[in-house]
């Protein structure tokens, strides 16, 4: 087992009706002016919004609301928010959403600590000191942002998806109630299920062997996930399902999945280009791209791929075949994902690439062939053009 540091400094609120605490919260952690940050419309739709503004007048919180935020959140709205946050004194950060209205929250905490451009800090080109405490109440299970260190952008300008991840913008607390989530369309949801899980198995697949604590907390969460994305098909308002996803996306990307290991992470970023450049919802784009990812590395190491086909997809070992255990364990995933409507392709997610396309995601993806991705398997910019053509 590696060395690790675990730190997971979220409070967490766990439950029906939990939205009515927003305002008691804020005055825990000490904010006296808010930002209510959220999307393009779900939680008017669905009336949180009124509830939390409740919550806060309640509490006797002053607010100012900015919402908007896309999916694949965008810079200029980060930047907007820094500037209205500047002019209206705001000390605290409430994000009412999903990933997208989680990670803009998050940029702007951290614009809000820096005196230059915050989209170098995404550059990598200082490291953040500090950012605006936030926190936040989610409506759709999937990243894990709630409780994460990551914060993914995307800068309208050569639409570059780009990630940072610093402990500072962990969120002060993560409000979640599983009812929120019953108005998310089926693709959302199934998105969101394959963004989880991805989490776990990006962690899972690494060549570290004597993890055997990880290994069972990984491979239940996925197993616990693929039976409630199942029974979500048929009754997407089913309380107990929907609690069982918004715990798991949580504890997927909390760390604790990996504790010990080094992980890999090729996927996501074969994925955040796609984002980035074509504007796909993010779990979708990591089911397209992960059977040609699989079938690409498996084979550095086969013993772990049919592990992960055994005790999480049900195969029978094949004592005298063990590669065979692991490609039909890929398989089962992808049919699990198809059965889930998730596409198993990028053509399946409506992308139609061409080859300078795919030239110019794998340079972007290899940040212009300087680096390499992936802890399985070293992947460079050659190999990761040939991932995304056999994923077309
Ligand atoms: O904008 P609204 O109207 O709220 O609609 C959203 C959006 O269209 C809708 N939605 C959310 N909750 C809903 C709902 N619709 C009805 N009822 C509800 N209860 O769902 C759509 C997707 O929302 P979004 O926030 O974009 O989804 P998600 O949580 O999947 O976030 C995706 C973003 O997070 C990044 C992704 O790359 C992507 O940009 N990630 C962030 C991570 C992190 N910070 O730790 C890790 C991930 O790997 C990921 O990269
Ligand atoms: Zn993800």
């Amino acid at each position: 087992m590696n060395n690790f540091q675990y730190f997971t400094p979220t409070k967490v609120i766990f439950g029906k009706d939990t939205e009515s605490q927003a305002g008691d919260l804020v005055k825990e952690q000490k904010g006296t002016k808010v930002l209510v940050h959220y999307g393009t419309g779900s939680v008017k739709r669905s009336g949180l919004l009124d509830r939390v503004y409740a919550s806060l007048d309640k509490a006797g919180i002053p607010y100012v609301s900015l919402g908007g935020v896309v999916p694949n959140p965008r810079l200029s709205m980060v930047y907007k928010g820094i500037e209205l946050c500047k002019k209206e004194d705001v000390d605290f950060i409430l994000a009412v959403g999903g990933g997208s209205a989680i990670d803009s929250a998050k940029a702007i905490a951290y614009g809000l600590k820096y005196d230059g451009d915050v989209w170098d800090l995404y550059l990598k080109k200082e490291v953040p000191q500090d950012a605006m405490p936030l926190g936040v109440i989610l409506t759709i299970a999937a990243t894990g942002s709630e409780m994460s260190n990551s914060s993914v952008i995307t800068n309208e300008e050569g639409w570059l998806k780009r990630g940072l991840n610093h402990d500072i913008s962990r969120p002060r607390f993560a409000i979640m109630n599983p009812e929120l989530t019953y108005t998310l369309p089926e693709y959302q949801t199934m998105s969101g299920c394959t963004d989880i899980m991805m989490h776990t198995m990006e962690r899972y697949f690494s060549h570290e062997m004597d993890t055997d604590l990880t290994d069972y907390l990984a491979e239940g969460l996925l197993k616990a996930v693929m039976h409630a994305a199942k029974v979500l098909l048929t009754k997407p308002e089913d309380y107990d399902a929907r609690a069982e996803i918004l715990w798991a996306g949580s504890l997927s990307h909390n760390g604790l999945t990996g504790c010990g290991r080094l992980g890999d992470w090729a996927c996501h970023q074969l994925e955040h280009e796609l984002g980035g450049m074509f504007d796909v919802a993010h779990g979708a784009g990591l089911a397209a791209v992960w059977g040609s990812w699989a079938r690409y590395v498996y084979k550095s190491d086969v013993a772990r791929f049919a592990k992960f086909a055994v005790n999480v997809m049900g195969i029978p070992y094949d004592y005298a075949d063990p590669e065979k255990t692991a490609l039909e364990g890929i398989e089962a995933l992808e049919n699990f994902f198809r059965s889930i409507h998730m596409p198993v392709s990028i053509s399946e997610l409506g992308v139609e690439l061409n080859d300078d396309q795919i030239k110019e995601l794998a340079h972007k993806c290899s940040f212009m062939d300087t680096r390499t991705i992936g802890g399985i398997q070293k992947l460079d910019k050659k190999d990761i053009a040939e991932i995304y053509r056999m994923a077309k």
